[in-house]
């Protein structure tokens, strides 16, 4: 093996591994895409991302007739390489807090077998502490070469951003046992720490916390703004006036301190809730107990929504044609694992309004999962004799909008702003009554 240029592999080929996979080939190294799902494969070889990730299509398609990119459905042929990511998912178990670690194991167990010379396998998957040593102890178990290692090392990457966050993270985190799983990491970012990019060694445990601590501080900076917004509300203060002066304070900061309907996606909410779960077991539920008033305020800004929505419609829903702008948990993705905005839409219909929901770049997503709600092609479309608007996710095309323009197209000019991205003023002279979370 050359420690120059390592082959790789990348085990699970969703978001994560399908752009760890791609990013690495622009970083220079030859790299094989190993899925179980047939489907995905096909649709990767045939240079189709399938999913919404800007940037990543031009990448896919400018690599994979270079050669040096490949997708397979066999552990076999992935085996082949010196290093193997692993990148599989970790949602969360049904009816419990819980991570389920069935894809993590399922895929340590497929590749083990085929490792027939000594090589590093390194787990990416957000896992709970402890996830590690089990799955070195599957490799030692089942792999037939000696001096096959694992490594930890967590990934930071933000949908929207992700190709970004992949070639230039703020970070690298390596946990390893040995010097020479260390030395091949190194080799398999050596372009990113040549940029200067800082790399923090460590074990298995510590590698494995980093993940869900960065994502814990992350959801409860954004429930800490949310929960003055809801103070806000009583005191008649403006929580984005509020959220603006505190993040002068350089030890705060602006980032990650922006009132609204909350954080969703496929990354904070079930990790908080993992860590919630694994600090229990590990008995220091304590320790982590705030972060179930993380989660209880992140949901009651949903609720919030809905009922801000109902005060502009004289305390009923009952009829009422609404639009939903946003379907997506967050701008620039097309992924609704637990988006806000769905949540609210789906209370919305339950209490009896016709819901309009409209989102530039989430709406197959949104009807295969929530097929009772009614879906427009266009943001005019949706707002078309409205008797309420509601913008859920702060896609430009919804911050941009003119509320003369919308004015005309809707039956009633009621407004509930959820990420609280559009001028007050602005919309209050054209004749709208506008409502946000936090401000008066
Ligand atoms: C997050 C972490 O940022 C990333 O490092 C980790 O690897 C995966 O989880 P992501 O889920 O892509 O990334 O979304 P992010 O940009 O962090 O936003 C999460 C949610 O918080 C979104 O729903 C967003 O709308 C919301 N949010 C974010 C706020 O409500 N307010 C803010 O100030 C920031």
């Amino acid at each position: 093996m050359s420690n120059e240029r390592p082959t790789l592999s990348v085990i699970g080929t969703g978001y994560l591994g399908a752009t760890h996979a791609v990013c690495m080939v622009e970083l220079g190294y030859d790299v094989i895409g190993m899925d179980v799902d047939e489907d995905k494969i096909k649709r990767l070889q045939a240079g189709e991302v399938p999913f919404y990730e800007p940037g990543l299509p031009e990448l896919l398609a400018k690599h994979i007739d270079g050669g040096r990119l490949r997708f397979t459905t066999s552990y076999q042929e992935a085996a082949q390489a010196d290093i193997h990511f692993v990148c599989v998912g970790t949602p969360q178990l049904a009816g419990s807090y819980a991570a389920d670690l069935r894809y993590v194991e399922s895929a340590f167990r497929g590749l083990a077998p085929h490792l027939t010379r000594r090589s590093l396998v390194v787990g990416k998957s957000t896992v709970p502490t402890g996830t590690a040593v089990k799955m070195e102890q599957l490799l030692t178990e089942h792999a037939p070469a000696d001096g096959v290692e694992l490594g930890w090392n967590p990934e930071f990457l933000r949908e929207g951003f992700a190709v970004e966050d992949t070639l230039h993270p703020d970070r690298l985190v390596f946990g390893v046992r040995t010097g020479w799983a260390e030395q091949q990491l190194r080799a398999a970012f050596a372009p990113v720490i040549e940029a200067g990019t800082p790399v923090v060694v460590t074990d298995f445990a510590t590698a494995e916390l980093v993940k869900v601590a960065a994502n814990s501080f992350l959801a409860t900076k954004i429930s800490f703004i949310n929960a003055m917004a809801e103070i806000c509300e009583v005191t008649g203060a403006d929580v984005t006036q509020l959220s603006t002066a505190i993040g002068y304070d350089t030890r705060i900061g602006h980032r990650f301190l922006h009132a609204g309907l909350g954080f969703g996606g496929g990354c904070l909410p079930k990790d908080i809730r993992a860590f919630i779960a694994r600090a229990d077991e590990l008995g220091v539920d304590q320790a982590v107990s705030f972060l179930r008033e993380v989660d209880g305020i992140n949901l009651r800004r949903r609720a919030r929504t809905v009922d801000l929505g109902a005060e502009l419609l004289d305390g009923r829903y009952d009829d009422a044609r609404v639009a939903v702008l946003g379907a997506a948990f967050k701008p620039n993705s097309d992924d609704i694992r637990d988006s806000p905005a769905l949540d609210v839409a789906t209370a919305i219909g339950a209490q009896g309004a016709h819901v309009v929901v409209y989102d530039p770049h989430a709406i197959d997503n949104a009807r295969r999962v929530h097929p009772e709600l009614t879906y427009a092609e266009s943001l005019e479309a949706a707002v078309s004799g409205a008797h309420l608007v509601l913008l859920l996710t702060e896609w430009d095309e919804f911050r941009t909008m003119d509320p003369r323009v919308v004015g005309d197209l809707v039956a009633r000019r009621n407004l509930v702003d959820g990420r609280n991205v559009l001028d007050p003023l602005k919309w209050r002279d054209a004749g709208w009554h506008y409502r946000a979370l936090g401000r008066p």
